[in-house]
């Protein structure tokens, strides 16, 4: 909240560089770290593997004759001698279930880094965001803990689970009251909602999972829509395609829907498919905030790289 109100002004980067390597693309965590990095002191030195800079192989022992330039190893160590932390974002592939929920090239960044890695969203988590939208509910509502909606959506193709994952585990230690709901095969990872069952305990919050949309809205105060794809699914698209036509038109955040909550606000990561994932009239409606949400992506990250890199 401090890098909010401007209380700090100093520049913990200064002669400092952030290399940030973009797997995937991105608005809000490109541009938002990239400024932050700029009022902090500091200089963001943006990578693009397979774009701007060479594909990239991440697995060990591997004979290297195919599309992959560079091995991460070099990658890494060369950075190192350039730049103070990286930044990596990442996306699953959606290919193979038990491998990518081991988050395998973030943690090939952490196996040769001796650096801060930071992960600007991974296969299973999207951590900033998640600060970003922690710190936009206690604006909200200050530190009251509230009854917050996850809510699954339609989206005509399957989605990763970072942001979903990282919200509602968020939501647990803050110890809010979450309801998380899905249709039946869009449950969250089996270890993951342990973990969050844990923190919701520990942090005197709940948890309750619900597969009826038309219930879900009910008396909540927070909604936050995302649609994500099923695991069962992983590396089968077509098959996760077929199955959700029929929550098309069903699992969107409507009008209708926001009239079941106690007043909620409206929250997205953003991007978001406007009248697919909510309606225009929700997210253009006085609850929505999902802008702040974005804005608040600059003030979390600042702290986070002021705590990493501060001399
Ligand atoms: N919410 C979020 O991470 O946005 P981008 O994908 O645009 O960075």
């Amino acid at each position: 909240m401090k890098f909010k109100t401007d209380e700090i002004t100093n520049k913990p980067l200064h002669g400092k560089s952030v290399a940030l390597v973009f797997f995937n693309p991105s608005l809000r965590t490109r541009a938002s770290m990239q400024v932050g990095i700029y009022e902090l002191g500091g200089n963001a030195v943006i990578l693009e593997p397979g774009g701007t800079s060479w594909t990239l192989e991440h697995r060990e022992n591997v004979v290297m004759d195919s599309g992959k330039t560079e091995h991460l190893k070099e990658f890494v160590r060369v950075l190192e001698r350039y730049v103070s932390a990286i930044g990596v974002r990442t996306f699953a592939e959606l290919k193979d279930w038990n491998l990518e929920r081991t988050e395998p090239i973030l943690s090939a960044f952490e196996r040769y880094a001796g650096m801060p890695i930071i992960n600007l969203e991974s296969a299973m988590h999207h951590p900033c965001q998640s600060m970003a939208d922690m710190m936009t509910i206690r604006q909200k509502f200050g530190k009251q803990k509230k009854k917050v909606l996850l809510a699954w959506a339609w989206h005509p193709k399957p989605l990763p689970m970072a942001v979903p994952n990282s919200f509602a585990l968020a939501t647990a230690q803050f110890g809010h009251d979450l309801r998380i709901a899905h249709p039946k095969g869009y449950e969250l990872d089996d270890e993951l909602m342990q973990e969050i069952e844990r923190q919701a305990k520990g942090n005197g919050g709940s948890i309750e999972i619900i597969n009826d949309v038309d219930e879900a809205f009910d008396e909540v105060e927070v909604v936050y829509a995302k649609s994500w794809g099923s695991f069962h699914h992983y590396g089968n698209a077509n098959q996760d395609i077929r199955e959700r036509e029929i929550y098309r038109n069903k699992w969107i955040v409507d009008e209708a829907k926001m009239q079941k909550t106690n007043n909620a606000i409206f929250m997205h990561c953003l991007p978001v498919r406007r009248n697919v994932i909510v309606t225009d009239g929700v997210i253009d409606s006085a609850n929505s905030v999902v802008i702040d949400e974005a804005e608040n992506r600059l003030y979390v990250q600042k702290a986070i790289l002021a705590k990493l890199l501060r001399s």
